[in-house]
C-alpha cells in the first residue's frame, strides 16, 4: 500500500475516472452489439425512430469515444502527470469540475442523440450548446495539466506528457475550428463552412480525431504505463521524441484520403495519401519501441495478464497503422472506400489498440490507486482472451464483407451492366453482419467481466481496510 502517494496526489478523482470509463466501455459496446445485430437481422429497429440505425450509431460512437475513451485519458493523464511530475494536480476543483462537466456532456448525448438532434457532422454530432461545454470542460482539463506541470519537481517533462500536450492542443484547435456554426434555435445550427470545404474541415478534424485522439493520447497512455507494468524503462527514451515530433508534423497533413475521387482537388488526395504512407515509420517505430521495452523480460507475459492487454495492443497499434497508409493509396481507396473494410479497419484500431491499452492502463490504475491487486486473476485472464478473440472475429468478418462488396459493385457482365444489383450486395453481406454481432458479444462479454472484477476489486480494498488505512495516514500526516 502506497499511504504516502495517497497523501501527496489527488488520487479521488483518478478513482472516479477510471471506474466510470468501464462502466462507458459496457454501455458504449453493448450499443455497438446492438447495431450490429440491428444491421444483421433489421427486424430489431421495432420501427421506432428512438432506437434506430442511424440514430443509435452515432450514440455508440460517441460513447466509445468520448464518454470510455475521454474518461480513459482524463484518469490516465491525471494519474501520469502527477506522478511524473512528483506534484499534486495543480487545482482539485478544476479537476472535479472536469470530471462533472464531462459526465454533464455525455448525458446530453445520451438524451439528445436518440431523439435524432443531431448537427449532422462525423464524430461531432452534439448540437451547439454543448459544443460549447465541451470546449470549455476540455480546457479545464488542459489548463489544469499544464499547470500542473508548470509546478513540477523534476528537471524534465516526461515523453508521455509531451503526447498528451500534443492532443490536448491539437484538439481544441480542432473542435473549435470543426463546430462553428450559427445557432438558429437551442438544438439547431448550421455549419459556416458549406460543400467542399465543409468536407474538407470535417475530415481535417475527422481524421485528427484518430491521429491526435485515440492515437496521440492513447500513445500518451502507451509511454507512461507498458514501462511501469514492465518495471523497466522504455526501450528507447530519443526513439519516443522521435515518434512525438514526426507524428504531430504528419498527422495534420492526412485529412484528405478521406476523400479520395470526390469534388476535392485531386493533388490533396495524393498529398494526403504520401504522407499517409510514410506515417508507418514513426508508428511502427513507436510500436517496436512499447515491444522492446518488454526485452530480455517476455517472460512475463506468463503470468502478468495486465502487460498482456498492453503489448497486445500495440500488435494491433502496428497492424492498423500498416492498413490505414495502404488504404489511403487511391488504386486501393477505388475497393475499399463506402465498404466494410474501413469499419474493419476502424475496429483494428478502435478494439485492438484503442481498448486494449486503456483497459490494461486502467486496470494498472484500479490496483494502484485501490493499493490492493486485482481481485479475480481468472477474470482477468479471461477478459484478455474474449477482448481479443472478439476483436479477431469482428476484423476478419469486416474483412471478407468490405471485401466482398467492393469487388462485388464493380463487377460487370459481358453486355458491360452490372452484374449484382445493391440489393444482392447487401444480402450477400448478412452471414458476415451476423459473425460481426457474435465478435462484438464476446467482446462486450470480456467488458462486463472487467466491470465485475472492478467492482469486487474495489469491494476488496474496501473491507481490507487498504483504502482507509491510505487516506488515515493522510489524515495522520
Ligand atoms: C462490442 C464492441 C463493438 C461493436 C459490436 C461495434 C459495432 C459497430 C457498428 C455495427 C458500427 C457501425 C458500422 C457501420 O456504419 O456500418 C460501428 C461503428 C464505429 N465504431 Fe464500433 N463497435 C464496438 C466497439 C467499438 C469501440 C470500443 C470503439 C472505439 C474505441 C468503436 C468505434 C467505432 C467507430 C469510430 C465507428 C464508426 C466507423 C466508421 O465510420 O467507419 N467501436 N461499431
Ligand atoms: C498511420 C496511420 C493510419 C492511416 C494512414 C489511416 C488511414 C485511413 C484511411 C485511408 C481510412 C479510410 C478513408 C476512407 O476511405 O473513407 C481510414 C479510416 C479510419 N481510420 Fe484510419 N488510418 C490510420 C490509423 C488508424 C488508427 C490507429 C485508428 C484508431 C482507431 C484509425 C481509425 C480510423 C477511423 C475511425 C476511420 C473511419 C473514418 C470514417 O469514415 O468514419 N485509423 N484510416
Amino acid at each position: 500500500m502506497d499511504a504516502a502517494a495517497e497523501q501527496k496526489y489527488n488520487f479521488d478523482v483518478v478513482r472516479w475516472f477510471a471506474v466510470m470509463s468501464v462502466v462507458y466501455l459496457v454501455v458504449g459496446a453493448l450499443v455497438g452489439v446492438y447495431i450490429a445485430s440491428e444491421l444483421a437481422w433489421p427486424v430489431l429497429n421495432f420501427d421506432s425512430p428512438y432506437i434506430t440505425f442511424g440514430r443509435l450509431r452515432p450514440l455508440h460512437t460517441n460513447a466509445v469515444i468520448f464518454a470510455f475513451g475521454g474518461c480513459v485519458l482524463m484518469a490516465t493523464a491525471f494519474y501520469s502527470v502527477q506522478r511524473t511530475c512528483g506534484v499534486r494536480l495543480w487545482s482539485d476543483k478544476l479537476a472535479w469540475f472536469t470530471f462533472w462537466g464531462w459526465n454533464a456532456i455525455i448525458v446530453g448525448a445520451v438524451i439528445t442523440l436518440p431523439l435524432g438532434l443531431t448537427g449532422g457532422k462525423e464524430y461531432a454530432e452534439l448540437e451547439w450548446p454543448l459544443d460549447i461545454l465541451i470546449a470549455v470542460v476540455w480546457l479545464s482539463y488542459f489548463f489544469n495539466f499544464i499547470m500542473t506541470i508548470s509546478i513540477r519537481k523534476t528537471s524534465h517533462i516526461y515523453v508521455s506528457n509531451w503526447f498528451f500536450l500534443g492532443m490536448m492542443v491539437m484538439i481544441t484547435y480542432l473542435h473549435v475550428v470543426n463546430s462553428l456554426a450559427i445557432p438558429v434555435s437551442l438544438f439547431d445550427s448550421y455549419s459556416i463552412f458549406s460543400g467542399v470545404q465543409d468536407a474538407m474541415i470535417q475530415w481535417w478534424w475527422g481524421h485528427n480525431a484518430v491521429g491526435f485522439y485515440l492515437t496521440a493520447g492513447f500513445l500518451g497512455i502507451m509511454y507512461y504505463f507498458v514501462p511501469k507494468q514492465a518495471g523497466r524503462p522504455v526501450y528507447s527514451y530519443r526513439l519516443s521524441v522521435i515518434h512525438f515530433w514526426a507524428l504531430m508534423f504528419g498527422y495534420v497533413w492526412l485529412g484528405a484520403h478521406h476523400l479520395q475521387y470526390t469534388a476535392l482537388p485531386d493533388w490533396t488526395g495524393s498529398l494526403g495519401a504520401a504522407v499517409s504512407l510514410a506515417m508507418i515509420i514513426p508508428s511502427w517505430g513507436g510500436a517496436v519501441n512499447g515491444m522492446m521495452t518488454l526485452s530480455g523480460a517476455w517472460d512475463r507475459l506468463r503470468d502478468d495478464y495486465i502487460l498482456r492487454f498492453l503489448i497486445m495492443s500495440l500488435a494491433f497499434y502496428a497492424m492498423s497503422t500498416f492498413e490505414g497508409p495502404v488504404m489511403s493509396l487511391k488504386t486501393v481507396n477505388a475497393l475499399s472506400h463506402y465498404t466494410d473494410w474501413t469499419v474493419g479497419h476502424v475496429h483494428s484500431g478502435a478494439l485492438g489498440w484503442v481498448a486494449m491499452v486503456g483497459m490494461g492502463a486502467i486496470y494498472h490504475l484500479i490496483e494502484k490507486t485501490y493499493h490492493v491487486r486485482m481481485a479475480s486473476q481468472a477474470l482477468l485472464n479471461a477478459h484478455f482472451w474474449t477482448a481479443t478473440i472478439g476483436a479477431v472475429v469482428y476484423i476478419v468478418a469486416m474483412w471478407v464483407s468490405g471485401i466482398m462488396q467492393g469487388l462485388m459493385w464493380r463487377a460487370y457482365d459481358d453486355y458491360g451492366t452490372l452484374a449484382y444489383t445493391f440489393a444482392e450486395s447487401v444480402e450477400a453481406m448478412h452471414p458476415y453482419y451476423a459473425m460481426r454481432a457474435v465478435g462484438g458479444m464476446i467482446f462486450l462479454l470480456g467488458a462486463v467481466l472487467m466491470l465485475v472484477n472492478v467492482i469486487m476489486t474495489v469491494r476488496k480494498s474496501v473491507s481490507e481496510g487498504n483504502l482507509q488505512q491510505a487516506r488515515t495516514a493522510v489524515a495522520g500526516a
